[in-house]
């Protein structure tokens, strides 16, 4: 654990005065050390008073930041403010950054949404990207995708309460809202995944824009804001164990337990076309079974979906 997240650590539990002599001695590093780890987690908004006696923490951050998520610390990147943190991951993944980096965000200038699409991206919400390198064939990465939303989905329902559904091929709704998006991007050689990169959009304490009346956030359901950093924190982890199952063979199975487009119609919009129909399935590839008017069946990889 990093020097900044063990003397947060410690301020949170003592809920009090503590030394510089007895923090200087925990960790294992000089006052001045902990003086400048001080400055510098004040210099980023953490209330932390400096007395005689020693330093208390007066009021906490929700602010994200690599020490807010200490068992992972060296593999988190946070800003303030990006283009999209889709860009920095392929960059970061195209110079070799390892397996579950993570890009944090909280702006983006011009956030990405599938299709083309622009992804609002205001204070408040959570806005990732993670980058992944599994050892699987490219055909089954969908199932990460799925996975994701799943997670999220279940964590909504666990930790909130919030009774949330996914929506093929990757949206978490809460009744018929949309409180957060995904996107992948992949580069993929013959048959091994160089990376997948999974963008997260989730709408937590945000309003979302009049522009998105399809849209909620998590706060305007509970009626209060919520930690974003505990609830990333808490996805991460689950997502890291969704995705050490081998082949993540269930993925598919508990994801038809979550969703609702199945059994339903459906019209499905991609940049060059449109298709109507039931929607029957989603094979183990993440792809939709629809069935048309005539009865046959066809399968869709990827575009818009709107349950009619
Ligand atoms: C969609 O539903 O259209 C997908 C939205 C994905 C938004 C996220 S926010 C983090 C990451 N960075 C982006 O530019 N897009 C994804």
């Amino acid at each position: 654990m990093g020097s900044k997240a063990e003397i947060l650590k410690i301020l949170r539990a003592e809920k009090g005065v503590v030394s510089g002599a007895s923090l200087s001695e925990l960790l294992g590093i000089s006052r001045v050390s902990i003086w400048k780890h001080i400055h510098q987690l004040q210099q980023h908004g953490y209330d932390i008073r400096a007395t005689a006696r020693g330093y208390q923490l007066d009021g906490d951050t929700d602010a994200l930041h690599p020490w807010e998520f200490p068992e992972r610390e060296g593999h988190i990147h946070c800003f303030e403010q990006v283009n999209s943190t889709m860009d920095i991951a392929r960059e970061l993944a195209r110079k070799g950054c390892p397996h579950f980096a993570v890009i944090i965000a909280d702006r983006q200038r011009k956030g990405r949404g599938r299709l083309k699409r622009i992804w609002l991206s205001d204070s408040g919400g959570l806005y990732f990207t993670v980058v992944l390198r599994p050892l699987i064939p490219p055909v089954f990465s969908p199932r990460i995708n799925l996975c994701a939303s799943l997670t999220l989905a279940k964590i909504l329902e666990s930790a909130f309460a919030v009774p949330a559904a996914v929506k093929w091929p990757n949206d978490v709704l809460v009744g018929d809202k949309k409180i957060s998006g995904m996107l992948s991007e992949m580069e993929a050689e013959a048959d091994r995944v160089a990376y997948v990169n999974v963008g997260m959009g989730i709408n937590v304490n945000n309003d979302p824009s009049p522009l998105e009346p399809g849209a909620v956030s998590l706060k305007e359901i509970l009626g209060h804001e919520v930690s974003r950093k505990n609830l990333l924190a808490r996805f991460l982890d689950a997502f890291e164990d969704g995705l050490a199952e081998p082949g993540f063979e269930n993925v598919v199975a508990e994801w038809k337990q979550y969703t609702i487009t199945l059994k339903r119609y459906v019209k499905i919009v991609t940049l060059h076309d449109e298709l109507e129909g039931e929607a029957v399935d989603v094979d183990q590839n993440g792809s939709l079974i629809l069935r048309l008017s005539d009865g046959s069946l066809k399968t869709v990889s990827y575009g818009d979906c709107f349950h009619l």
